[in-house]
């Protein structure tokens, strides 16, 4: 280690690896947003909690900003480090620690993939719930640090109902052991809640005590094709009236065509504005006969078009791609995205109002929507034409997002669904929280983060 600074840092944690090739720095310096260029001072990957604390102890000695990292597939750059920080992965902090059979628990390190944590809760006959599709590369931390939803949210609610505990160090390296994996706990403020959603702006989650669940019944998979967009909440309505849902999810046909060029199959023939794929609790004859007459409901009332029922688990799968695949089919085109929700109740409402805003500000750009209709969560994607400057591009969108705020302050939504608001979205946080909100918010940063090492600039504008 040649820098001196580092050297310190290397003889403080002699167990720890620190990365300073420019290779690496790349790497671990940016998340999926890929709009900033990445810059960090070096990589920490420590391999144990004491090896994390001796970072912090040394980061906070060297007033050094620290930029928390599980597996950068975040969407709102809260991962990102492109201001000379020290990016400390949980990488290498990727193991199961303990499962308790009584307490139906799972406790693990915070860099574990989201997957492996399906896994081990699978190989106990137990599951985890939380699921999206970036689950083979994102962290638990990171899930955490987020509150992520994804697509079972409808059954199972986000991250934050799954924490039973968490152990934290702080921005001084101090050791938190917060909630302890109890279900009562009446004992004053839960900082084990505050941490979830925080994007690592309060400290750096090392491990957590998840809760896990029995698995869900057998289920069916149903493709829909959808005439117009009233349909799909005349559709989310029948179906969470008739069946018990696991996932109600949905696409449009701009979304469905770049998905199918990316290589997923067509299962519905014809041109339709609007799919849901929906899955749903089919253990038995009953249960699937009811999914049969909720499916001929809708087509009587003209909400559906056309469907298709998987009849395997590889059908299954192929459907599920055609929504789970949309992200990555965008991403080599950087879409600008929008990640925002209001109450179900207000979905409606809010559609119109969205595709009428939408319709308006760009006309001359392909605008992408899906995502997790049933718990009032929309993904709005915006591609540039090929060919437009970038800085422009993103100029004309923020254009837009700041109409959007304000629509979604009208109906009481709010300007991050999902994917937190690290530096993409920071400027609308207004639009979400009231400044006495934010007010205390800042507080609440000011006293777990004295100095502002952690993940500054992050969530709030600095
Ligand atoms: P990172 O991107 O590494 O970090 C995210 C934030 O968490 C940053 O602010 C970082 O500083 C902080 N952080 C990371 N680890 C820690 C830690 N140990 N302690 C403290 N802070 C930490 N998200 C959804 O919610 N629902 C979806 O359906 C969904 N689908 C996706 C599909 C794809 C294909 C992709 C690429 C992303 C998707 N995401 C989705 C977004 C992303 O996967 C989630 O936000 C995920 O929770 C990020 O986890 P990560 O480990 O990659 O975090
Ligand atoms: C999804 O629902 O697919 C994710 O949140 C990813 C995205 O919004 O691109
Ligand atoms: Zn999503």
């Amino acid at each position: 280690m040649t820098d001196p600074m580092l050297a310190t840092l290397a003889a403080a944690a002699p167990g720890l690896r620190l990365l300073t090739d420019a290779a690496d720095l790349e790497h671990y310096g940016r998340d999926w947003t890929r709009r900033w260029t990445p810059a960090p001072l070096a990589i920490a990957l420590p391999g144990t909690i004491e090896e994390l604390q001796e970072v912090m102890r040394w980061a906070h000695r060297h007033a050094l900003a620290v930029v928390p990292s599980g597996g950068r597939t975040g969407l709102s750059g809260g991962a990102v480090a492109a201001d000379g920080e020290l990016v400390v992965s949980l990488e290498r902090m990727n193991q199961p620690v303990a499962f308790d059979a009584v307490d139906r628990t799972l406790t693990v390190q915070a860099g574990m993939p989201l997957q492996a944590v399906q896994d081990a809760a699978r190989s106990h006959g137990l599951l985890y719930p939380v699921d999206f599709a970036a689950r083979g590369s994102c962290s638990i931390g990171g899930n955490i640090a987020t509150n992520a939803g994804g697509i079972r949210v409808i059954r199972y609610g986000n991250t934050r109902e799954w924490i039973a505990g968490l152990t934290v160090i702080t921005a001084t390296g101090e050791r938190l052991e917060l909630n302890r994996g109890l279900i009562k706990n009446s004992s004053g403020y839960d900082l084990r809640q505050l941490m979830i959603a925080s994007e690592g702006t309060l400290g750096i989650i090392a491990e957590a005590t998840l809760k896990l669940t029995d698995p869900p019944p057998p289920s069916q998979v149903m493709l829909l094709a959808l005439p117009h967009m009233d349909a799909l909440m005349q559709v989310f309505a029948l179906f969470r009236g008739r069946l018990s849902l696991q996932a109600f999810e949905f696409f449009t046909d701009v979304a469905l065509r770049h998905v199918l060029a990316h290589g997923a199959q067509r299962a519905i023939e014809g041109d339709h504005p609007f799919y849901v794929v929906t899955e749903y609790d089919a253990a038995d004859e009953q249960a699937q006969d009811a999914a049969l007459a909720a499916f001929e409901h809708g087509m009587e009332q003209g909400w559906i078009s056309d469907g298709v029922i998987a009849q395997s688990d590889a059908q299954a799968n192929a459907l599920w791609r055609l929504r789970e695949g949309i992200t990555e089919s965008l991403a080599p085109r950087r879409p600008y995205k929008n990640d925002v929700s209001v109450r179900v109740s207000a979905v409606p409402a809010f559609l119109h109002a969205m595709q009428a805003l939408l319709g308006a500000e760009y006309p001359q750009f392909e605008v992408v929507w899906f995502g997790h209709i049933g718990d009032g969560n929309l993904h709005i994607n915006v591609l540039a034409p090929p060919g437009m400057d970038d800085a422009m591009f993103i100029a004309q969108c923020e254009h837009v997002t700041r109409h959007l705020a304000a629509t979604l302050q009208q109906f009481g939504g709010s300007i991050s669904a999902e994917h937190g608001i690290g530096l993409v979205k920071r400027a609308y946080l207004e639009s979400t929280r009231s400044a006495v909100e934010i007010a205390l918010m800042r507080g609440v940063k000011q006293a777990f983060d004295p100095n502002g090492i952690l993940n500054p600039g992050k969530l709030f504008v600095r």
